[in-house]
């Protein structure tokens, strides 16, 4: 038997891509079979969305960097579907590997399919059922054209199945974000984050918010700060504040901050140590509510739904949704020590990115 070489590229091109990306990459570079490229699509840029993270994981520098930007939804997905098509055509690989769920998953699958090369979809099945999420759209498209669909939890094999997606097509490994967890909990527990902010174990909250639906119209962020800085008066609600929020905060709230701890966005370490030691964590965030299960912290999602519902079935996760009411008598409910038991789902294991890359190689390998 011959052992040619296994072409793979891998694209990464947002900050929630970093860490699904990162155990992939070590697997795949473990395995003599493969020869990986990896494109950084530039749709996160700066050393806090991005740099940052390349470092902290050990991603080796990415072989391109499309450089894409910022833009409007249109034009980045444009701009990564033309610049991935050349790209892709040099390159000749036997699969496209993409993760999760933003513009640039899509825009280089899209590029992948219309020149045959099969696309890897490691996050797939994922449904929120809300059209009006940008990530549902970047979801489904993905999905509908993938050849192999990597599915986290249960639920995303139940959807992919509605969907008449050809069942052999679709493999329950894992979560590839959680492999990365857990390769760094102990490195986190080093950091010295707690007392660089004077945050005592258990004695403070974390909050994420940077959905469009959280944060792009005023009244709505008005009313979600005001009950957060009423929980903020009981115990201290760390912010690290994404970029979309510093931006609506300045352009919609007339710069005028909650009464929050604000902290730039943290890298990685530095926010899971946060995470570890959390009373409670308020979050709009997909990959949050699958990290807090882990970790077993309770966690409030701050949305109408959610797209992993194993975090609610099994984890410490809670749906509260943005009435005022219920977000403030369920932070109560935390503070007064009866928060939710929560469990980990099937799999989440940290062996999910060394199962993945098991089905490419028979899948790929064989007869060659
Ligand atoms: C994107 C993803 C979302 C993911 C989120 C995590 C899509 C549709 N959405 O949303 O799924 O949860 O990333 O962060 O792909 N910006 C910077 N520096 C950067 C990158 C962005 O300042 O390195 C600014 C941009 O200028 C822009 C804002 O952040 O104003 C939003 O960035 P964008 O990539 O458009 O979308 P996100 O809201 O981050």
């Amino acid at each position: 038997m011959s052992s040619k070489p296994i072409r793979a590229v891998a694209v990464a091109g947002a900050r929630p891509n970093f860490m699904k990306i990162a155990p992939l990459l070590r697997e795949l570079a473990s395995r003599d079979r493969f020869e990986t490229f990896l494109v950084h699509t530039g749709q996160h840029y700066d050393q806090a969305m991005s740099g940052g993270f390349f470092e902290e994981l050990g991603i080796a520098e990415p072989d391109a960097n499309l450089g894409v930007g910022s833009g409007t939804h249109a034009s980045m997905t444009a701009e990564v579907l033309r610049l991935m098509e050349p790209l892709l055509q040099e390159q000749e690989p036997d699969v496209l590997i993409v993760v999760g769920d933003v513009n640039s998953t899509l825009a280089a699958s899209l590029a992948a399919v219309k020149l045959g090369i099969p696309v890897a979809h490691v996050e797939a099945g994922l449904r929120s059922f809300d059209r009006g999420m940008p990530e549902e759209i970047n979801r489904l498209m993905t999905d509908a054209i993938s050849r192999w669909l990597f599915v986290t939890e249960p639920a995303g094999e139940v959807n992919l199945r509605k969907e008449n997606v050809d069942p052999s097509w679709i493999h329950f490994v894992g979560n590839v974000m959680i492999d990365t967890l857990l390769a760094n909990v102990e490195r986190a527990k080093e950091r010295d984050t707690l007392e660089r902010h004077g945050l005592e174990p258990g004695g403070y909250g974390v909050l994420t918010l940077h959905r469009p639906s959280n944060v792009d119209d005023a009244d709505h962020l008005r009313k979600l700060f005001s009950v957060l800085e009423e929980i903020h008066q009981e115990i201290p609600i760390v912010f690290p504040v994404h970029p979309r929020t510093t931006a609506a905060i300045q352009n919609k709230l007339g710069g005028r901050p909650p009464a929050l701890r604000m902290l730039e966005p943290l890298g990685y370490l530095d926010f899971l140590r946060l995470l570890m030691d959390a009373r409670l964590v308020l979050t709009d965030s997909g990959g949050i509510q699958e990290e807090t299960t882990v970790l077993r912290v309770p966690c409030l999602t701050l949305r109408e739904n959610t797209e992993r519902p194993v975090t609610i079935d099994q984890g410490s996760n809670l749906l509260v949704g943005t009435d005022p009411d219920v977000i403030r008598a369920e932070a109560r409910r935390i503070l007064d020590d009866d928060a939710k038991e929560g469990g980990i789902p099937d799999l989440w294991d940290g062996g999910a990115a060394a199962r993945i890359v098991d089905v490419l190689e028979r899948d790929l390998g064989a007869g060659t």
